[in-house]
C-alpha cells in the first residue's frame, strides 16, 4: 500500500545527506569536543564548522549560536533564563505548550503572564502586544509559524515594538525553520529557538540565537560548554546533522522547493474543499488572506469525528494529525483553534495536513483519492451526521 506521510509539523525524516554527514561522528570521529587529543580536536572542528553554518542560517555572529536539545529547551531557556519575580511576561494563547507550561510555572515564582489572543484568522495583532505592555514587562515571546495552522506571525513588527519599548523578544521559530528565510536582525529578536527534527534533521538537537549581551541565566549548569550558556558534552553527531539540515534548508529556500510545496499544498486544499461541509480554519475569517507556512493547512470537516478520520486515513496509508490533543485520556479540542474562536465541535473535527518538503504530485493524488472515500464512509456511519448525538 502506498503510504503518504503528511505530518511534517510533528516530525520529519532525516534527508540522506544529513545521515551521511552525521555517520562519521558516531563512528570514527567520536571524540569529546573538549578533549585536547586528536579525537577531541576533530569533534571540536566539526562543532565550530556547524556553528558557522548556523550563524549563516540565523544571520548572526558565531558567538551568538548556542546548541541545545531542541525547541522545548530553547523555549524554556528564554522564559526561565530571563524572568525574575515581579516581572511581567507577554506571550500568545496559541503558543506551543513548551511556552505555555513554562509561563504557568513562572506564575508560581511571581511572574505574571498576559496571553494575547489571535484574530479569528489565527494572526496575532501587534497592537494587542503593544497594549499588553506594562512597566514591569521584561519579555515578549511570539512564535514565527503556528504548528497547527501554519499562520506566520508579524514578528518584525513585534520586534520593532520590543526595540522601542526596551523589552526582550524571543521567537519560537521551530515551525518556521526551513520554510521561510531567517534573519534575526530583521526580526529584531534577542532570542530565537529552533529544532532540527522539524527540518529533516535529527531529534533531540536544536539551537538558539542569543543576541550578544542578552543577560540570560543558563538552564543547565556544569561544564563551561557553549561559552557557559549550556552545560553538557556536545552532541557532536546531532550538531553536525542540524547544520547539514540547515544548509539544505537554505538551498530549498533558493531553489524553488518551497514555492513548489505551496503549490502542492494549495492543490491538496482545493481538492479537499470540493467535499461539502469543509473549510480551512482561519482562512476567510478576516478580510485579508493571512500568510502561512508553505507546507501546512488545517481543514474542518462537518459531521464527523476528527479522531475517527485520522484513524480511517491511517488505515488507508495517509498519516495526518487531528485538531485535538489527548490529555489524561480525554480528547480536548485544540487550544489554538479554540483561541481563534473555532466552535468546539468544529475544532474536534479538524485535521492538520503538513507536507514534507519531499512531497510529490503522486502523494497529493493519493490523499485526494482517499480523503473523500473516508469522509463519505464516516459520515454515513456517524451519529453526528444522523443528528442522534446531542
Ligand atoms: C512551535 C513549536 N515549538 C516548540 C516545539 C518543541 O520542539 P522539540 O520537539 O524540539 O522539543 C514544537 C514541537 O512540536 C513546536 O511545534
Amino acid at each position: 500500500m502506498l503510504r503518504v506521510y503528511m505530518d511534517a509539523n510533528a516530525t520529519t525524516p532525516l534527508l540522506p545527506e544529513v545521515m551521511e554527514a552525521m555517520r562519521p561522528y558516531w563512528l570514527e570521529h567520536f571524540g569529546n569536543a573538549s578533549s585536547i587529543h586528536q579525537h577531541g580536536q576533530q569533534a571540536r572542528t566539526a562543532v565550530d564548522r556547524s556553528r558557522e553554518t548556523m550563524a549563516q542560517f540565523f544571520n548572526c555572529h558565531d558567538a551568538e549560536v548556542v546548541f541545545n536539545s531542541g525547541g522545548t529547551e530553547g523555549d524554556n531557556t528564554a522564559i526561565f533564563g530571563l524572568l525574575h519575580p515581579g516581572d511581567h511576561f507577554i506571550t500568545t494563547s496559541i503558543e506551543h505548550s513548551a511556552i505555555l507550561q513554562a509561563a504557568h510555572r513562572m506564575a508560581r515564582h511571581g511572574v505574571e503572564t498576559t496571553f494575547v489572543a489571535p484574530q479569528p484568522s489565527g494572526l496575532i495583532d501587534p497592537t494587542d502586544i503593544l497594549r499588553a505592555i506594562r512597566p514591569q514587562t521584561r519579555l515578549i515571546s511570539v512564535m514565527l509559524a503556528n504548528n497547527e495552522t501554519g499562520v506566520l506571525q508579524p514578528v518584525e513588527e513585534i520586534g520593532k515594538i520590543a526595540a522601542e519599548t526596551g523589552i526582550f523578544f524571543h521567537i519560537d521559530a521551530v515551525q518556521g525553520a526551513g520554510k521561510i528565510e531567517f534573519d534575526v536582525r530583521r526580526f529584531g529578536c534577542h532570542l530565537l529557538s529552533i529544532s532540527a527534527h522539524k527540518m529533516h534533521g535529527p531529534k533531540g538537537i536544536g539551537a538558539m540565537f542569543v543576541r550578544r549581551g542578552t543577560p540570560i541565566d543558563p538552564l543547565l549548569v556544569g561544564g563551561s560548554h557553549e561559552r557557559k550558556q549550556r552545560a553538557g558534552t556536545e552532541n557532536v553527531p546531532g550538531i553536525v546533522g542540524l547544520a547539514k539540515a540547515a544548509e539544505l534548508a537554505m538551498h530549498s529556500l533558493d531553489d524553488g522547493t518551497i514555492y513548489r510545496l505551496a503549490k502542492l499544498r494549495d492543490r491538496l486544499e482545493a481538492g479537499v474543499l470540493q467535499l461539502p461541509g469543509t473549510g480551512v480554519n482561519g482562512i476567510g475569517a478576516d478580510e485579508k488572506p493571512v500568510p502561512r507556512a508553505a507546507n501546512t493547512t488545517n481543514i474542518w470537516f462537518d459531521n464527523l469525528e476528527g479522531e475517527a478520520l485520522v484513524i480511517a486515513l491511517d488505515m488507508k496509508g495517509v498519516a495526518v494529525s487531528g485538531g485535538s490533543a489527548c490529555h489524561s485520556g480525554a480528547t480536548e479540542p485544540s487550544h489554538v483553534l479554540m483561541a481563534m474562536g473555532v466552535d468546539k465541535n468544529r475544532a474536534r473535527a479538524s485535521l492538520r495536513f503538513s507536507l514534507l518538503k519531499t512531497a510529490t504530485e503522486a502523494d497529493i493524488n493519493h490523499v485526494l483519492r482517499v480523503v473523500p472515500e473516508a469522509v463519505e464512509h464516516l459520515r454515513a456511519l456517524s451519529p453526528v451526521a444522523a443528528g442522534t448525538l446531542g
